[in-house]
């Protein structure tokens, strides 16, 4: 057949975005790709739309079996990351979603709004006066890390140093060595432990005294069970929200007349536009999944053991279920995008927080800093798992709505 030049794993496809060419030309002629491992022993790139929710939903591609990273894992560190409800399968995945899955339904989310309100104001006055700064790290990057705070019962400030750890631990080890990453980890577990004492001796109203609190089979989380769910908790919704909230703003810049029907009827567009946002950026692009037995997928025979990796970005730009896929519009509805999972077991358990964060968090930006406009390049994060802009300098008129 012929192929051509297919590399889902090296930083440079990916240093301008997620590599939609590749990802075209795979949905088109091998959308279930034997892809081979330079390390490794190769795995089934997956880019279809309907391929991507079979895996997700079917109980024989399991992540407990080999986690959810392509590159395998020592048999140590896949042991430790079986405490999290991410490399688990059903039964045992179901028992630990149901101990906090209560502090996420939409209910609860939409009580933190007026919190997470005032947390976005307070993003927007420290760089209002500034009339430039960095979206990503200034102003992006600083909900999701507060906001998982707020949740957790720590100070807001440790939220950014959380979330700096966080992004260390989801670069490729082509950018961060794989000692800075494990660093990064330990750096987090020793800092969940810290929060467990200070719990236990003050406990409140919090997601981290609840883990502390919980139990399974009638049992108390254990130490390694209770820091790694913390460590979950905050890896997942930290670069992800921001990724998204970045890459969303980059793709109204470039794309202004997007920008202007935005802005012209915002209250009713703004909830439309995000979930555009998500099928148009898709934070996070892929998660693998592990065979557990012969089976056929995409016509392809793929075998017990195969690592099966899901691209939600492809899947997102599927010609067979959107129309103009590559067209960013603010109006799209329906949206079948599946940036939060395909809808399986592990659908994103934060989805329902996400989408308010960056409501709230977009509004702020487009009603305060109207005038606001890239200033200069966006660099890409050095990764092949989580995909968004590194940096994004913009510039507004100092002061914002009161002067521009
Ligand atoms: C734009 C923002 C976000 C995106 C694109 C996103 C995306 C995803 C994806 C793709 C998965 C895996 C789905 C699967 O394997 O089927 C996931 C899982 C998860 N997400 Fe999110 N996420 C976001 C924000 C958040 C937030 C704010 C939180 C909460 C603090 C969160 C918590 C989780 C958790 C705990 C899981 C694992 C669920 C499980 O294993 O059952 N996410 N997310």
């Amino acid at each position: 057949m012929a192929n051509r030049k297919i590399d889902l794993l090296g930083l440079a496809s990916f240093s301008h975005g997620q590599p939609h060419d590749q990802f075209r030309w795979l949905r088109a002629n091998d959308p279930v790709y034997w892809h081979e491992e330079p390390d490794g022993c190769g795995f089934w790139a997956v880019t279809r739309h309907q391929d991507v929710c079979t895996v997700s939903r079917d109980p024989q591609y399991s992540s407990y079996a080999g986690g959810i990273a392509i590159n395998d894992m020592d048999p140590d560190g896949l042991a430790a990351s079986r405490n999290m409800m991410l490399f688990m399968d059903p039964p045992q995945h179901t028992r630990y979603r149901m101990l906090v899955s209560q502090q996420f339904i939409p209910r609860s989310a939409r009580a933190l709004r007026s919190r997470i309100e005032e947390l976005a104001r307070r993003i927007v006055d420290r760089v209002i006066d500034r009339g430039e700064c960095d979206l990503v790290s200034q102003i992006a990057g600083e909900l999701p890390s507060y906001v998982i705070a707020e949740l957790m019962g720590i100070p807001l400030e440790d939220g950014r140093v959380l979330y700096e750890w966080t992004e260390k631990m989801h670069s490729s080890s082509e950018a961060v060595p794989e000692t800075d990453k494990r660093a990064a980890s330990m750096q987090m577990l020793n800092y969940a432990l810290a929060v467990a004492q200070e719990k236990r001796q003050k406990p409140a109203d919090d997601l981290a005294t609840r883990l502390l609190n919980s139990e399974i089979d009638g049992d108390r989380l254990t130490p390694a069970e209770y820091t790694f769910f913390f460590l979950l908790l905050v890896n997942a919704g930290g670069d992800t929200t921001r990724n998204l909230l970045a890459g969303g703003m980059l793709a109204l810049f470039e794309n202004p007349d997007q920008l202007g029907q935005l802005r012209s009827d915002l209250d009713r567009l703004l909830p439309v536009a995000v979930e555009e946002m998500l099928r148009y950026v898709s934070p996070v692009v892929y998660m693998r999944r592990t065979a557990t037995c012969d089976t056929v997928l995409g016509g392809k025979r793929v075998g017990a053991g195969d690592k099966v990796v899901m691209y939600y970005g492809s899947a997102n730009r599927d010609e067979q279920v959107f129309a103009e896929p590559d067209k960013f519009d603010v109006a799209r509805a329906p949206n079948e995008h599946i940036a939060f999972g395909g809808g399986g077991t592990h659908f994103c358990l934060g989805a329902h927080l996400a989408r308010i964060e960056i409501q709230v968090m977009l509004r702020e930006i487009l009603t305060r800093l109207p005038d606001i406009a890239a200033a200069g390049p966006v660099e890409w994060l050095p990764s092949n798992f989580i995909s968004g802009p590194r940096h994004l300098p913009v510039r507004f008129s100092a002061g914002g709505a009161a002067r521009a």
